[in-house]
């Protein structure tokens, strides 16, 4: 494995009944607080309620941002960033999933830099720093509760980029499970999907040597194969809740990449799939993830797709190719999210062929290739787009 530094500076706060360290943890940072969330799923399961008592008892003036989009607008963004200047906020609360998480990072920046934030986002212009935020977590999936990254959509250019930076990490996320219980079945689905295709992005890499990275990854994808199926039958199962928000968390704080890069070409695919057709993320990823696994399995890697396929899959390898054995690894993990009733075809979001050039543009806008296990180019993409159709 390569050197690393590992410095995550997020205070987490896990548990039933976590929200009362609420007040506390905001008291050292001022009480002009901005609270941002998403549609109003908070408002109907009475989080909104237990939130505000809470900031009550630090009497802190309270400011909200409401109606953060699933898959967050930079126009959202720049409300935010306009009601901070004005008001003098001096922290803001993120109450919501990755969206809500990831606009709030965005406004946290925002705030303290002149320039445009779509211009930071893309990358133009660097961040001079942040408001402090923190987050209330209410939906397992993402891992933006103790990371720093942030994915922001431009529907003026059909834009969808990831950016980052040291600024970015929430100073303290409070996960309590109870929060999700009232997380819909499709958005579980969603959720269970990218937890584990985060751990998968990381699974494929170059490096030699990370068995322990490893065995934590197939630890992760085996408990959530085992809860996955058993959460959705039974959504208001604290273990299994708690289970999948644990493993949201640990699947993209990036202790499991300890000393090397997995892949991350899947994410960049889905982000330019749901740039043009404003699909949910963790949909578009249970389509493209076995097609990337098709497209880029040949003899020389098959080993690392044997592996997956035997550890987690349980495929028996015995009198069968490498080759032959990551195949039906690939299948396997196709049938578990179908079981699940995860989409697995573009079609399950109406997406024809027709848009296929523009999305596989997309991919290659940052650089001319992208995937860090396998260097794709367009053409790449545009052939696990068509084999997605
Ligand atoms: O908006 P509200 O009304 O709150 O409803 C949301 C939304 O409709 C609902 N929801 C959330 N918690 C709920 C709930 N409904 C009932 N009960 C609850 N407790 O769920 C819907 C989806 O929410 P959203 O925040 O969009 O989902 P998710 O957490 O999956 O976030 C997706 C976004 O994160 C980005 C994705 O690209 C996408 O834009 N990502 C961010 C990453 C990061 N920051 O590290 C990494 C990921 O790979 C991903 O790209
Ligand atoms: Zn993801």
């Amino acid at each position: 494995m390569e050197n690393f530094i590992y410095q995550n500076p997020t205070k987490l706060i896990f548990g039933k009944g976590q929200l009362e360290k609420l007040s506390s943890e905001i008291q050292p940072y001022g009480n002009r607080v901005l609270m941002v969330y998403g549609g109003g799923s908070i408002k109907r399961n009475g989080i909104y309620d237990c939130v505000l008592e809470e900031l009550k008892k630090i009497n802190a003036e309270v400011f909200e941002l409401s109606g953060v989009e699933p898959n967050p607008r930079i126009s959202t963004v720049r409300e935010g960033v306009a009601i901070c200047r004005e008001q003098k906020i001096d922290f803001i609360l993120a109450v919501g999933g990755g969206s809500t998480i990831d606009c709030t990072k965005a406004i946290a920046v925002g705030a303290v830099t002149k320039a445009d934030m779509w211009d930071v986002v893309t990358k133009k212009e660097k961040p001079a720093g942040a408001l402090p935020f923190g987050t209330i977590l209410t939906l397992a999936a993402t891992g933006s509760e103790m990371n720093a990254g942030s994915v922001i959509t431009n529907w003026e250019t059909n834009e969808k980029h990831g950016w980052g930076s040291p600024f970015t990490y929430p100073k303290f996320s409070i996960l309590d499970p109870v929060h999700t219980f009232s997380v819909p079945r499709n958005q579980t689905i969603y959720g269970l999907v990218d937890t584990m295709s985060h751990v998968l992005e990381h699974y494929f890499h170059t490096e030699e040597n990370t068995p322990i990275q490893d065995r934590w990854c197939e630890g992760i994808l085996l408990t959530l194969i085992d809860i996955g199926p058993k959460l959705l039958e039974d959504p208001e199962n604290y273990e299994y809740r708690s289970t999948a928000m644990l493993g949201g968390t640990l699947a993209l704080n990036n202790m499991l990449n300890l000393g090397y890069h997995g892949d991350w070409a899947t994410h960049n695919l889905e982000h330019a799939v749901s740039a043009v057709h404003d699909i949910p993320h963790g949909g578009g990823l249970a389509i493209l993830f076995p097609h990337w696994m098709r497209h880029v399995l040949d003899e020389s890697n098959a080993h690392r797709f044997k592996q997956l396929a035997v550890r987690v899959f349980g495929v028996d390898p015995q009198g069968k190719s490498d080759k032959v054995v990551a195949l039906e690894g690939i299948d396997r993990l196709r049938e578990f999210w179908n079981e699940l009733g995860a989409p697995s075809r573009l079609a399950d979001y109406d997406i024809d062929g027709s848009s296929i050039e523009e999305m596989a543009e997309k991919t290659v806008v940052a650089n001319t290739t992208f995937g860090n296990y396998r260097a794709l180019t367009k053409q790449d993409s545009v052939e696990i787009f068509k084999a997605s159709l």
